[in-house]
């Protein structure tokens, strides 16, 4: 029991894209009241893909920190985590892999569980380390958001990638005591191989997100979880920040606690700044609230952390994770300000050509317009391979 309480989230650094849309231009675009996306949604602006970034791209731009700080040598496993997939074969961790230069003798395999998939990896990786605390296991979480142009879901898109380095004695968070499981076959959100764009019940996905939130508790309670008022602050998937405050809530209710006198603000509130601007990152959405959690000025030392993963679909996760003495050290607080600081704002008539780009399919040479500053940039699709360079 001793070495499964030392295992948990020792490094953690997230990107996202060069281009932001903020809600007053889709606002003014579609006629629709702001105070719906501010309030009602909890959204301020969403991060856009340049046409020359995708998935791989923001995930080795997420992870590069994290080698760069810890080398690669007791790195045996990537675990990619995403939704957006960029192919039905080849994991996009292995691209990833090649342009961090990592050693071979690594194994590289992609996850796919809508949203749930990055909290997948996480226990995995867990399970690997504890099989050898000597490793240490990179999982990234990676997606940019699409839904069709002038569809309910178009609010809530978005795009970041999150690598979480996971071993022994970990410097930000340990990894506690029993999960809480839950899986439901329903079709709230899903995107069929030939979509490019995801299909949503948006009222039906709200729906199964709760039931999976009680469903999660109750099985979390039957195996011996700690009580709700141990936590001092719940991370919740947010697929729009608003949605986090509605699930802790409903959980509250369900647990019988009268929803007024319990401050939710307060153990949501420093869970939302990035994903509020944003927007929906998919698998990245809920370690993206941990980042914004953990970059915030109040000390979360030895404090206790709920966190619901839930993937539609559905599959869930409710886990707990204690903060770790001395983890403001490992932070990169700048770094992730710098990260959503940096991105252009586009107008509207812009976001609107990027959402409608896509590669042709004929197997030619189709080189990439240099929008992205960043890292690493997806450079061409020359005879159905892409093409990244480093920059
Ligand atoms: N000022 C303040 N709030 C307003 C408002 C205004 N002018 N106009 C509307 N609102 C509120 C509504 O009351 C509602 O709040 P509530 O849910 O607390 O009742 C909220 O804004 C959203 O309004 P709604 O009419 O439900 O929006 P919608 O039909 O456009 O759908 C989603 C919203 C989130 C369902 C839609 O964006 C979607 O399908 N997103 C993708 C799927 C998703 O994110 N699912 C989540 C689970 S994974």
């Amino acid at each position: 029991m001793a070495s499964q309480s030392a295992i948990g989230i020792h490094d953690l650094s997230f990107a996202t894209t060069e281009f932001v849309l903020p809600h007053t231009a889709l606002a003014a675009h579609n006629g629709t009241d702001i105070g719906k996306y501010h309030l009602g949604i909890g959204q301020h602006s969403m991060s856009v893909a340049a046409a020359d970034e995708d998935v791989v791209t923001l995930a080795a731009a997420a992870a590069e920190p994290l080698i760069a700080r810890h080398g690669t040598d007791r790195i045996r496993t990537v675990v990619f985590a995403t939704e957006s997939s960029i192919d039905q074969a080849k994991s996009a961790g292995v691209y990833v892999h090649s342009l961090l230069g990592m050693p071979s003798y690594t194994r590289v395999v992609e996850l796919k569980q809508a949203c749930y998939g990055a909290t997948a990896a996480l226990q995995f990786a867990i399970g690997l380390v504890h099989r050898d605390p000597e490793q240490q296991v990179l999982v990234i979480a990676s997606d940019v958001s699409k839904y069709e142009l002038d569809s309910p879901g178009e609010a809530t898109q978005g795009a970041a990638a999150v690598a979480l380095l996971v071993g022994k004695d970990p410097a930000l968070v340990r990894i506690d005591g029993p999960s809480g499981l839950f899986t439901a076959d329903v079709m709230d959100f899903w995107r069929p191989n030939y979509r490019e764009s995801a299909l949503v019940d948006g009222q039906e996905s709200i729906t199964a997100y709760l039931q999976a939130v009680e469903g999660t508790w109750k099985d979390y309670t039957e195996q011996g979880g700690q009580a709700l008022d141990a936590f001092s602050a719940f991370c919740y998937h947010q697929p729009f920040t608003k949605m986090a405050h509605k699930a802790h809530h409903h959980l509250l209710s369900t647990c019988g606690y009268d929803t007024d006198a319990v401050d939710v603000k307060r153990l949501i509130g420093r869970t939302t700044a990035y994903n509020a601007v944003v927007g929906n990152s998919y698998t990245a959405s809920m370690y993206l609230g941990l980042a914004a959690l953990l970059d915030h000025p109040e000390d979360l030392t030895d404090q206790d952390v709920g966190f619901f993963s839930y993937g539609s679909g559905s599959v869930a996760e409710f886990f707990a994770g204690r903060v770790v003495p001395g983890y403001r050290k490992h932070l990169r607080t700048e770094q992730h300000r710098e990260a959503i600081d940096r991105r252009g704002t586009l107008d509207y008539a812009a976001y609107r050509e990027l959402h409608e780009r896509s590669f042709p399919t004929d197997g030619g040479d189709h080189p990439t317009p240099v929008q992205t500053t960043g890292s690493f940039r997806l450079a061409a699709l020359r005879g159905h391979k892409r093409i990244y360079e480093r920059r």
